[in-house]
Formats: C-alpha cells, structure tokens, sequence
C-alpha cells in the first residue's frame, strides 16, 4: 500500500521510528522499496554521487527529473520526494512553484523538498496541493555561503534560529522537516517542538526519523564520509571483487562457459 504523507504524521503520533533512503535509479528504487523503506528521496546529493560534481550546486531540473522518474518507476509503495534544485525556487516564489508542479506533474514524485526558510514558497505549495518537505540546519546548497559542510546551530543564537524557521515551516503546511548536522540537543528540542515528523542525518537520535544517503549506508562511497555515515555494507568491494572475478575468468577464457552460450 502507497505511503503517505498522513502515514509519517502517523509514525509520529504513535512514537515510532522510521527510515528514508535516497535513491537515483528504478533498481535501487525497486530494491529499497521491497525492504520496506517508507520515504524514497530523490535527493540532490545525485550530483555528488552518481553525477561526480564537487556540490550539489551545479545539479540542473532536467537531471532531477529524468533520475525522479526512474525511482517513481521502480518504486510501488514509497512515498517519493523529489529534491528541488539550487536556483530552482530562490529567486521567486513562483518559480519555485512552478518547479515543485513539475516534480509531481513531470516526475511521478508524491512531494517535494527544498531548502532553508522558504515559508512563503511552503505556504503556497501546500495551498495549491503539493506536500513539502523543509530541510534545516546544514543545507548543502549553501555550502559557499557556510564555508564548507559544518555543523550548524552549535550557538545559542543559531539553535534559537534554526527551532523558530522549524516552527514557521511547520506552520506554513510543511508535511515534515529534514535536520542536517546539527547537535543532538538541538535536534531532540526540535523534535519535540513540532507537531509534524523530524527526519535526521547527523541530527542526534531523537529525531523521528532518519536519512542516509542510500551509497554512503551500503558502503558504495568510498573515501572519507560524514561522521553521522553508518556503513551497512561493503558493496563497493563487492563490486570491485566481481569485476575482478569477471576480468580474470576472461582472461583465462573460463567465462563464458557452455552455461552462457547459444547453441545452433
Ligand atoms: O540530497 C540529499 O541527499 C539530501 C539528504 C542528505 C537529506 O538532501
């Protein structure tokens, strides 16, 4: 049965937990949604990891959409939200509705998700039918703003900021809010001033629920990851062992064998 977003206010009235993955691709889509992963985002860290830019800065709509489309394919009963782009809703408010019509329109995802304390855009997306998503605390695109990807609502003053932006976002109509690296404190106190679910990444454990990027949680990514990152697998060396297996197996001529050829 198809997620939605009354189901997460759900998880949170009832106390309990909940996960959402990223996803870029309908395999993996398909995968994460056979496990049971409630909220599929189709996050704009596809410009780190699966398109290789340095920020998710440069990351354009027509690749979010072409990447929302393929999880909305692959995925039967997660709630999908697609991520909105860097200057895809900064520069006006009917910009940024226009691109959020486009995601559900264009994409096949159920909601959207964008940035910071856009509560106008908020109250105007949940007017005209389209569920949101807020993401505070370390909001990646602003990471040349930030200098780098810190830790964020470490003062009084900030963490004073970041719980009143979750309180106008929650007013405006949003359905939940992502916090990204922020102290635990600061994410439990959020966390228990709203009403509407609180999804961390490197937001302590008392969010209501939790984010991974889906390539950093199965150990696809490689190199030095987010201190939050927990890695559940090791697929990259499983895949680096397969190509070498295959690689080998060519070399000697023991693939193909019989089993995986064509007779007359
Ligand atoms: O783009 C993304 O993957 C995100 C999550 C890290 C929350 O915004």
């Amino acid at each position: 049965m198809t997620i939605t977003i009354h189901d997460l206010a759900a998880f949170k009235a009832r106390g309990e937990k909940f996960a959402m993955l990223t996803a870029y691709d309908a395999q993996t889509a398909s995968i994460l949604d056979e496990a049971g992963i409630p909220v599929l985002l189709v996050g704009d860290s596809l410009g780190q990891v699966v398109l290789g830019y340095e920020t998710t800065v440069p990351v354009t709509m027509e690749e979010m959409l072409h990447h929302t489309r393929a999880v909305a394919r692959g995925a039967r009963n997660a709630l999908i939200v697609g991520d909105m782009p860097f200057g895809s809703y900064q520069v006006s408010v009917e910009d940024g509705l226009r691109t959020a019509a486009r995601f559900l329109k264009e994409g096949g995802a159920h909601s959207v998700k964008f940035e910071g304390p856009q509560v106008e855009l908020v109250e105007r997306c949940s007017m005209n039918g389209i569920p949101v998503m807020g993401h505070l605390g370390l909001t990646p695109q602003s990471v040349h703003l930030f200098g780098g990807y810190k830790v964020q609502g470490r003062s009084d003053e900030a963490a004073d900021r970041i719980l009143r932006y979750a309180k106008e976002l929650e007013e405006a109509g949003a359905f939940a809010l992502v916090l990204e690296c922020v102290p635990s404190e600061l994410g439990a106190t959020v966390t228990r001033a709203l009403s509407i679910p609180t999804i961390g990444i490197g937001a302590g454990a008392d969010t209501d629920g939790q984010v991974l990027v889906v390539n950093d949680m199965a150990g696809l990514s490689t190199g030095k990851l987010p201190k939050f990152v927990k890695r559940y697998a090791d697929v990259a060396a499983v895949i680096s062992d397969a190509a070498r297996s295959f690689a080998a197996e060519v070399a000697t001529g023991e693939y193909p064998g019989p089993e995986h050829s064509y007779g007359n």
